[in-house]
C-alpha cells in the first residue's frame, strides 16, 4: 500500500468522518428529492431578477477567495485546551458537512436537469458549496482529522424531501448561514484577541455566497405564489421553528467554542435569528416572534430535554429508556410550545431581490 492509499484508508474510518457520517436529529443531513418535478420549474415570472442574479453568479466574485494566504495564521492543534479543541472540532465537521450537504443536493439536481435555467443555477451553486467544504476540511487536515467527502457521499442516509421542502429547508439554511457567517464576522472584527482560528477571516465573502444561493430560492418561491400561501404558511412556520431551535440546541452544546470566541450564545442565536427573520420576509408572509415572553424559556426546556435525552441514551438499560423517553415527551411537548407562539404576519414586498446589509 502506497502512502497516499494509507491517507485514504485512514480518512476512511476516521473519527471525524464517522462523525460526519451519523444521522442523529441534530447533525446536518443530506438530501435528495423529486429531481423531475423541480426541473419543471419555469422562471418566466422572476425572469428579470433571475437573469441578474445568475450574470451576478456566472461572474464568480469569489473565484479567488477559498485559497490560504499570508492571513492563514499557523495553529497550535496539540496545545489548544482540550475541551475548546473538541468543540472546534465538532463545529468544523458538522459545517464541513452542511457545506457539503448542499454540494452534493446541487450537483444531482444539476446532472439530472434538463431545464437550461435550473441546471445553470444548481451547478454554479455546487461549485460554491464544494469551495466552502473543500476550504473547511483543508483547516480539519492540518489538524490530521480531515473528513472523507468521498466516503460520505457513498456512506450516508440520504433524507428525501418533496421539493417544497426542499426550498423552505434549503432557503433559510442559507440565509441563516449567511446570518451566521456574518454575525461571528463582525463580532471578530470588533474584538480581533478573540480570533483564535483563521478560518473566520474568510467568512465576510464566504457568506456572500450563502446570501446568493438563498436570494436563488426566494425567487423559485416567488414563481408559484402558492408556495407561500393558504396551508402551506403552516409549514413553513415548521420549518421556521425546526430550524431555529435546531441552532439553539446546536449551539448551546458547545460552550467552550463560544467561550472562546466571547460570545454570549442566547445573545449569538436571537442576533442571528433577527437577521434571518428580517431578511425572509422578502418571501415568507410570517416571521417568529421570537421576543414573545414564552421563546426563550422554552427553547431553554428543549436544550435541556435534548440533553437528558442524549444522557439515557448513553446510560441504556431501562432506566436510561424512562429517562430517554420522559425527555423526548418533554422535548416534543416544548416544541410544540414554541409552534404555537403567535407568528407575525407581514405583506412580502413587490420586489423580492435583497442585497446583504450586515
Ligand atoms: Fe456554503
Ligand atoms: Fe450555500
Amino acid at each position: 500500500m502506497n502512502a497516499l492509499t494509507d491517507t485514504r484508508a485512514a480518512e476512511a474510518v476516521n473519527e471525524t468522518t464517522a462523525m460526519a457520517t451519523e444521522t442523529t436529529l441534530l447533525n446536518p443531513r443530506f438530501y435528495t428529492t423529486d429531481f423531475d418535478e423541480m426541473d419543471r420549474i419555469d422562471v418566466t415570472p422572476v425572469r428579470r431578477d433571475w437573469d441578474e442574479l445568475l450574470a451576478e453568479m456566472a461572474s464568480d466574485p469569489n473565484k479567488g477567495h477559498f485559497r490560504k494566504t499570508a492571513d492563514w495564521d499557523a495553529i497550535d492543534w496539540a496545545g489548544m485546551d482540550p475541551a475548546l479543541r473538541k468543540e472546534f472540532v465538532d463545529f468544523l465537521v458538522s459545517s464541513c458537512t452542511a457545506e457539503f450537504s448542499g454540494c452534493v443536493l446541487y450537483k444531482e439536481m444539476k446532472r439530472r436537469g434538463r431545464n437550461k435555467d435550473i441546471c445553470e443555477l444548481f451547478g454554479y451553486m455546487s461549485r460554491d458549496e464544494a469551495r466552502h467544504a473543500g476550504f473547511i476540511n483543508d483547516a480539519l487536515r492540518e489538524a490530521g482529522i480531515a473528513v472523507n467527502l468521498g466516503f460520505l457521499t457513498k456512506a450516508k442516509k440520504y433524507t428525501y424531501f418533496r421539493p417544497k421542502f426542499i426550498y423552505y429547508a434549503t432557503y433559510l439554511s442559507e440565509k441563516i448561514g449567511y446570518a451566521r457567517y456574518i454575525t461571528i464576522f463582525r463580532h471578530l472584527e470588533a474584538n480581533p484577541d478573540r480570533r483564535f482560528h483563521p478560518i473566520f477571516k474568510w467568512f465576510k465573502e464566504w457568506c456572500n455566497d450563502e446570501f446568493r444561493h438563498g436570494e436563488a430560492f426566494a425567487l423559485l418561491m416567488r414563481t408559484d405564489p402558492r408556495l407561500t400561501s393558504g396551508v402551506n404558511v403552516l409549514w413553513i412556520k415548521f420549518f421556521l421553528t425546526a430550524v431555529y431551535a435546531t441552532m439553539w440546541v446546536r449551539d448551546h452544546a458547545r460552550p467552550a467554542f463560544h467561550e472562546a470566541l466571547g460570545v454570549d450564545i442566547e445573545w449569538y442565536d436571537q442576533e442571528v435569528f433577527r437577521k434571518t427573520s428580517e431578511i425572509s420576509r422578502q418571501v415568507f408572509p410570517i416571521t417568529l416572534d421570537i421576543d414573545h415572553p414564552r421563546w426563550k424559556p422554552t427553547l431553554r426546556r428543549l436544550e435541556k430535554a435534548m440533553v437528558d435525552m442524549e444522557d439515557g441514551k448513553k446510560a441504556g438499560g431501562i432506566g436510561g429508556w424512562m429517562k430517554k423517553t420522559w425527555a423526548g415527551t418533554r422535548a416534543a411537548a416544548a416544541f410544540v410550545s414554541l409552534y404555537t407562539i403567535p407568528a407575525r404576519r407581514h405583506t412580502p414586498p413587490a420586489s423580492v431581490r435583497l442585497q446583504p446589509a450586515y
